[in-house]
């Protein structure tokens, strides 16, 4: 279809570089803004509300499944991508490239290089889209494929690495101690084809040293991925410090008001990897979202769209609150009777609070923060934990977090209950909580 030579075709080619090219002039604007400038307006200018939106001043909701085109011309121009188009929302929706553009200006911000955002379904769609394209397995009885990871990371991601990853010959390589960089120089070889952290992660708040990391990765020549979800690009932008691509579950910290799934892989522009073609590598994930997301279909629905892009506006000031709140419960913990250990990045007596303080600031500002996920051990056995557990009253329990209400888990037997190691203990019983906002105002006071 590309090859057709109808001048209409190029009439629509030429309106769309037009367009373009007023985008990247905002895009260029929008890189020099601050972080809550990005956040709140993103790439949705005045002009671009009237252009579509009727002037509505927040993105709106395209719910349609497909866009019409004007004639034959502009339908072979948007199909063959040559023009900005959305065809199909199961390939691009306009609400959900208002997210994108968003993300991937928060999560660059600050870096000399841009990067781009394909939003999906859930985390773990974004997890395995993201990694799926680097492992494509030689031809049989080609070498085994490997790749390196932490094992602290989220339970549903140790599921898709440690079982449906090998059900497919690619084999995972475990890191015990992500925060040692010996550790993962062990395992990496020829055959790895990209390294794989999760910081803070969920809940054992592991870090690792992300730029000896991607200097490992960039030896290698591949690509070093970064699962966000909880610190956000309001406390940490792991592109900044080299890492090529970053993951997020939007279900967790960016969505704290709890009323959609979603996900999103951001990816800076030119990612490493000698395993991929070029075509890949330049916008990695734009291109995961017109060609592999396209033929599988993981995408996000335009109404939890709106909910994130909602959401991100006031991410910042959010996550302040909950690092602040979380820290004074932390401490107030630390040094409870009945409480064995607290484990809280924010706690200057964590054995990895200056790695972590070396990577986790509040954006625009000096403060090292830590973010609202804390757990802790009860002194006793799992009965008692369970027992204080059963006790809670404003606290849900529930298998989530960073929510704007505390949650709490416990996770040996929830998220994650299939990994082995200190997670499946039953002794160790600790609990995933999320400090919610306090009123500001004195509940005492008598004005109206
Ligand atoms: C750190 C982390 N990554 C990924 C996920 C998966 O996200 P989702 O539930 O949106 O699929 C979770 C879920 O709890 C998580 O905590």
């Amino acid at each position: 279809m590309s090859d057709s030579a109808s001048p209409g075709v190029e009439r629509y080619v030429k309106i769309g570089q037009e367009y373009l090219a007023q985008r990247s002039e905002l895009r260029a604007a929008m890189r020099r803004a601050r972080f809550d400038t990005i956040a709140v307006h993103g790439m949705y200018s005045v002009e671009e509300a009237f252009r579509s939106g009727q002037g509505g001043i927040i993105e709106p909701i395209f719910p349609s499944t497909s866009q019409g085109y004007r004639d034959s011309d502009e339908m072979e121009a948007g199909l063959s991508y040559r023009i900005p188009t959305w065809c199909y929302s199961r390939i691009i929706n306009p609400t959900n490239s208002y997210l994108e553009d968003t993300l991937s200006l928060l999560e660059a911000y600050g870096c000399p290089f841009d990067a781009s955002a394909f939003c999906t379904s859930s985390g773990m769609a974004a997890i395995k889209q993201a990694v799926e394209p680097l492992l494509v397995l030689p031809e049989k009885g080609g070498e085994e494929v490997n790749f390196v990871s932490s094992a602290q990371v989220y339970g549903g991601t140790f599921q898709l690495f440690n079982v449906r990853l090998k059900e497919r010959g690619a084999m995972v390589r475990w890191v015990a101690k992500p925060w040692e960089n010996e550790e993962w120089e062990k395992l990496v070889d020829e055959r790895t084809r990209f390294l794989y952290t999760e910081m803070p992660s969920n809940p054992q708040q592991a870090c690792s040293d992300l730029q000896a990391l991607a200097r490992l990765a960039k030896r290698f020549q591949i690509p070093l991925i970064v699962d966000s979800t909880i610190a956000t690009p309001a406390l940490m932008r792991p592109l900044a410090h080299g890492a090529d691509v970053v993951v997020h579950s939007l279900t967790k910290t960016i969505g704290s008001g709890g009323a959609s799934l979603g996900g999103a892989i951001i990816a800076r522009h030119a990612i490493t990897s000698r395993h991929l073609a070029a075509e890949a590598t330049a916008d990695y994930a734009t291109w995961l979202k017109l060609w592999p997301g396209r033929d599988s279909g993981p995408c996000m629905s335009p109404y939890s769209a709106f909910f994130f892009l909602n959401e991100l506006r006031t991410l910042r000031l959010k996550v302040e609150k909950f690092s602040e709140n979380t820290v004074a419960v932390a401490e107030f913990l630390a040094g409870h009777p009945r409480i064995e250990t607290v484990d809280y990045l924010g706690l200057k007596g964590h054995r990895l609070h200056a790695l972590a303080a070396r990577y986790m600031h509040l954006a625009d500002s000096d403060r090292p923060m830590f973010g609202h996920l804390m757990s802790f051990t009860i002194q006793g056995h799992a009965a008692d934990a369970r027992r204080f557990f059963d006790a809670l009253q404003r606290i849900f329990r529930a298998t989530d977090l960073g929510r704007i209400k505390s949650v709490a888990t416990i996770p040996a037997i929830s998220t994650h209950s299939q990994q082995g190691g200190p997670a499946s203990r039953p002794r160790w019983c600790a609990f995933a909580w999320a400090a919610s906002i306090p009123t500001t105002s004195s509940p005492t006071s008598t004005r109206p």
